[in-house]
């Protein structure tokens, strides 16, 4: 094999290797079913949730990274990685219910308008092990930022609804914000 195309090849394998361990269905990791719902069991249900994320650009653990474009001034082309906490009350330190996963880009030149796309992943309670995927626009100078929810795994399979997102505080010093979240979630 061409010496350079080794490196390559082997990089191919491991991810190979990290696909299959990843999809074992056998996985007894996996607590939930692979089938899909039964029809008659296709009812929908609706249920709103309420919570607040903390996304922490400063301080002593950041919760957000800059990963492209400008990264001191967000402006056009910013692009960020972010693992929020998700918790149950407005508090860093009320109950913990998950993470928000996911990034967002800045896509004005003048402005503060992004495409968002986030999962969150609950870790506690009824939703333990469920995730909601909600991916859309967000504009940070409007007051309430409507979002799709446009899917979901676990108790949330065939998800869909929608997020109202508000700016509950922001640090004008350091960034940091408290989002309050209201989702309606339609799922089975
Ligand atoms: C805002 O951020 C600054 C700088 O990190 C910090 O000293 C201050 O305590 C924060 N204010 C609040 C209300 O959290």
């Amino acid at each position: 094999m061409n010496s350079l195309l080794r490196p390559v090849a082997l990089t191919c394998l491991f991810l190979v290797l990290i696909l299959v361990e990843a999809t074992d269905p056998n996985d007894p990791g996996y607590k939930g079913s692979l089938l899909p719902p039964a029809t008659h069991m296709l009812k929908e249900k609706v249920t709103p949730l309420h919570f607040y994320v903390h996304n922490m650009i400063c301080g002593p653990i950041p919760t957000v990274m800059p990963v492209a474009g400008l990264m001191a001034e967000p402006g056009f082309g910013s692009v960020f990685i972010m693992n929020d906490p998700l918790t149950q009350g407005p508090e860093l330190n009320s109950k913990l219910l998950g993470r928000a996963q996911g990034l967002y880009a800045f896509v004005e030149d003048k402005g503060m308008s992004m495409v968002t796309a986030v999962n969150y992943v609950f870790l506690e309670g009824k939703y333990k092990g469920s995730s909601l995927s909600i991916m859309g626009r967000s504009d940070a100078f409007d007051g309430v930022r409507e979002l799709p929810v446009v899917g979901g795994t676990g108790l949330f399979r065939l998800a869909r609804g929608y997020a109202l997102a508000k700016t509950l505080f922001l640090n004008l010093t350091n960034g940091n914000t408290i989002i309050e979240y209201d989702v309606f979630v339609i799922h089975y």
